[in-house]
């Protein structure tokens, strides 16, 4: 079971408070130094596809692994609604990156309107047909109607997409979307859901620890 928490452009809780925790944490930048120091595994949020270069705000993976962060989160929801991220550049940073020597998390998954219109399968196989298999190559199903939301899918429907991913490509499958320490159990508790990526509940030292708890119950 891999359990990760996403703490967006949050501070998120005192690394030192998550010491002998069996997660990553995917701090902001500004964070992440912080957190390689207390002994976390710790991913960035995003990298760029370039190692070094004209690229004013962006964050190559060589720089990253001179920090000791070990991954990065790429083509997370929220950088393609807000940040113009296609499917194409996160494939390219997700290359770049595992290229690099970095584990890579890459976020999938579909709108609430691609759901009710039927395209949830559609959306899923476009969005993976420009990623490869890779043995650092870890993804994390999160449909974007339950980000932040307090909707969470249902353990079944969560079971019937990651066993659709998996069908199109080999890797291990995190589930992200208002994952909490109630709900946390049913989700982790189906066949194909490897983990879960962590959002809100991430940024509470109790029910961050309360879900890993429950993660390592649960035989993978
Ligand atoms: P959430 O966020 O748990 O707050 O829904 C998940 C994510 O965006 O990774």
């Amino acid at each position: 079971m891999i359990i990760a928490g996403n703490w967006k452009m949050y501070r998120g809780p005192d690394p030192r408070a998550l010491v002998g925790l069996d997660a990553i944490v995917c701090p902001p930048f500004t964070s992440l130094r912080e957190c390689v120091q207390a002994g976390l595994t710790t991913y960035a949020q995003n990298v760029h596809w370039e190692s070094e270069g004209a690229y004013t705000g962006e964050v190559s993976a060589p720089m990253l692994l001179e920090l000791g962060v070990t991954g990065s989160l790429v083509g997370h929801s929220e950088r393609r609604q807000y940040f113009c991220e296609t499917d194409e550049t996160v494939a390219k940073r997700a290359r770049a990156a595992l290229d690099a020597g970095l584990n890579v998390i890459a976020c999938v998954g579909e709108t609430l309107a691609e759901r009710e219109s039927g395209e949830t399968e559609n959306v899923l196989r476009r969005q993976l047909a420009v990623l490869e298999p890779h043995a650092r190559l870890v993804l994390a199903y999160e449909p974007v109607w339950a980000i932040g939301t307090g909707l969470t899918a249902t353990p079944e429907m969560a079971q019937a997409a990651h066993a659709f991913i998996k069908s199109l490509l080999d890797a291990p499958v995190l589930y992200g979307g208002s994952v909490k320490p109630d709900n946390a159990e049913g989700l982790l508790g189906q066949p194909d859901v490897d983990g879960a990526l962590v959002g809100g509940a991430s940024l509470d030292v109790d029910s961050f620890k309360a879900i890993c708890e429950t993660a390592a119950r649960i035989p993978s």
